[in-house]
């Protein structure tokens, strides 16, 4: 798709659909409303007194060749309540307009902002949505004929330049794109190596350094933990690390961008039951969130060191697998009985978080589809987020805030800690039946020890099972652009 920002006038516009945003209670049409309205023999007025068209989120009415525009339709689109209109609204509500216009098949969109309406902030975020509405999950799909896409996106006002916002949002949702893609990647065609492959490539594009760790070289590190899980699999495993250096440091901080890269989780011999199980090729969601913020940091260039860790194993069942019982020994030293071998997200996280600390970095990020409890706790509708440190925290949730990826910070006192005991081993991999992500976050806060360090669980967040209208089914891409935005903000 082709986006673009271009200065013009309502009137000058050409789209297949010029869209103009209004809201619940607006009093009479002002600028494009206005020069709308008063061409079109009071349309805006009337579509609202005849109750058609109220102005709440997502409610359209649609103006066929509009006189004294050149665009072939005009769509007005209710923005809900203006007060609370911001970047995350106008991102969903452009999200569902393109999907809206796509199957419509009204490919050259445009969208006029005017007013409160024209600034940096809603310009990106505008764009982002129309890139993130414009994707679907259909590469694996032969016949195409009735999936349509929009070919191009317009942001214009009549004054000022947002070209640069245009621009960035392009950039992020290019990369949260990349990010589904790879999540929705089948696990026969999306292996460790091949995700490391991608990865590679990636930063090749990118300009941005990739080191693929094999599994001697993780032999030779000593970390247990992390091959202990990829035994099952015939498949070998990788660390993935991708690396951005900005030009001129504004500090000593190096920021870890660490993700789950389960590319299959079957269970292992604690096997998973099977209904459902096929979703659990997006059990490498976090891992695929930190390239795609890679991806988009290696242009938008922050000003700190970042690094992205991508353990990426395959979690299978075989007679070479781990046996509930058997006792791995992590790099970091501690020794952990596994309990369970479907709690191997963990496992393969402890090892990463110990290298990244070992690389040098002073913060750390992870996301990660960690445990089916958090689902329980939080639904699908936040993120569960856990920190060691409090400025740590405050500085993710900002991030996450200003970006529309909702959070919900949750305990990790010492008590948890109790869950975990093993009477053999230093830790046991599993905390029990109760407050499963609670636990599962206390087993990491013991590998980022004393590092500043927010670990989000994405178990919920980061697959749709049912299309919204800003979203179809399938891999969300979620943790991306918070991801970008505290790189960005440091
Ligand atoms: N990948 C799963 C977590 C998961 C479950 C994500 C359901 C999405 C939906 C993880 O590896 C896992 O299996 N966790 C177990 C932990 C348990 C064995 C302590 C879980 O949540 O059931
Ligand atoms: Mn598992
Ligand atoms: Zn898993």
């Amino acid at each position: 798709m082709k986006v673009q920002f271009v200065r013009q006038t309502l009137s000058t516009v050409e789209a297949d659909a010029v869209v103009l945003i209004a809201f619940e209670g607006d009093g009479k049409p002002k600028g494009g409303l206005a020069e709308l309205n008063s061409g079109n023999g009071g349309w805006v007025d009337e579509v609202r007194a005849s109750g058609e068209f109220h102005g709440k989120m997502l409610e359209t009415a649609m103006l066929h060749r509009p006189k004294g525009l050149k665009a072939k339709r005009c769509v007005l689109i209710g923005g809900g309540d203006a007060k609370v209109f911001g970047p995350a609204q106008m991102r969903k509500l452009v999200g569902a307009l393109a999907r809206k216009l796509k199957t419509h098949s009204m490919a050259h969109a445009a969208l006029f902002l005017d007013g409160a309406l024209a600034t940096e902030d809603l310009a990106q975020a505008a764009t982002e949505g129309a890139i993130l509405g414009n994707w679907e999950p259909t590469v694996h799909k032969s016949d195409k004929k009735d999936v349509r896409f929009l070919a191009s996106f317009t942001v214009s006002t009549a004054k000022g330049n947002l070209a640069a916002p245009v621009e960035r949002g392009s950039i992020v949702a290019t990369s949260q794109n990349f990010t589904r893609d790879l999540v929705n990647e089948p696990a026969n065609l999306l292996t460790p190596m091949v995700l490391a492959k991608r990865a590679q490539e990636m930063a090749a594009e990118e300009g941005l350094e990739c080191e693929v760790l094999d599994r001697e070289r993780m032999e030779q590190l000593g970390m247990g933990s992390l091959l202990g899980v990829s035994m099952g699999s015939s498949q070998p495993p990788a660390l993935i690390v991708v690396r951005y250096r900005p030009a001129k440091a504004k500090s000593k901080d190096h920021l870890a961008l660490v993700g789950k890269g389960v590319t299959f989780d079957t269970g292992g011999v604690s096997i998973k039951p099977a209904d459902g199980m096929e979703k659990m090729k997006y059990d490498m969601a976090g891992g695929a969130a930190v390239l795609g913020a890679m991806k988009a940091l290696a242009k938008l260039k922050p000003s700190i060191a970042v690094t992205a860790f991508v353990p990426a194993v395959e979690n299978m069942c075989s007679h070479n697998a781990q046996r509930p019982g058997d006792i791995v020994t992590a790099m970091s030293g501690k020794t952990i009985e596994v309990l369970n071998t479907d709690a191997e997200g963990r496992l393969i996280l402890a090892d990463a978080m110990e290298y990244a600390r070992r690389q040098g970095c002073t913060h750390m990020v992870d996301a990660a589809t960690l445990t089916g409890a958090v689902v329980v706790a939080l639904g699908h509708v936040h993120i569960g987020a856990f920190s060691n440190n409090d400025e740590m925290f405050d500085r993710v949730a900002k991030a996450s805030k200003g970006q529309g990826e909702k959070m919900w910070r949750m305990p990790l006192d010492d008590e948890y800690k109790e869950y975990l005991k093993s009477p053999f081993a230093d830790l046991g991999n599993i905390g029990g039946r109760w407050g499963g992500a609670c636990t599962a976050a206390y087993f990491l806060k013991e590998f980022a020890c004393d590092t500043p360090w927010v670990h989000l669980d994405i178990a919920g967040t980061a697959w749709l099972d049912e299309t919204k209208p800003d979203m179809p089914k399938g891999p969300t891409g979620v943790c991306v652009r918070t991801f970008i935005d505290l790189a960005l903000g440091w």
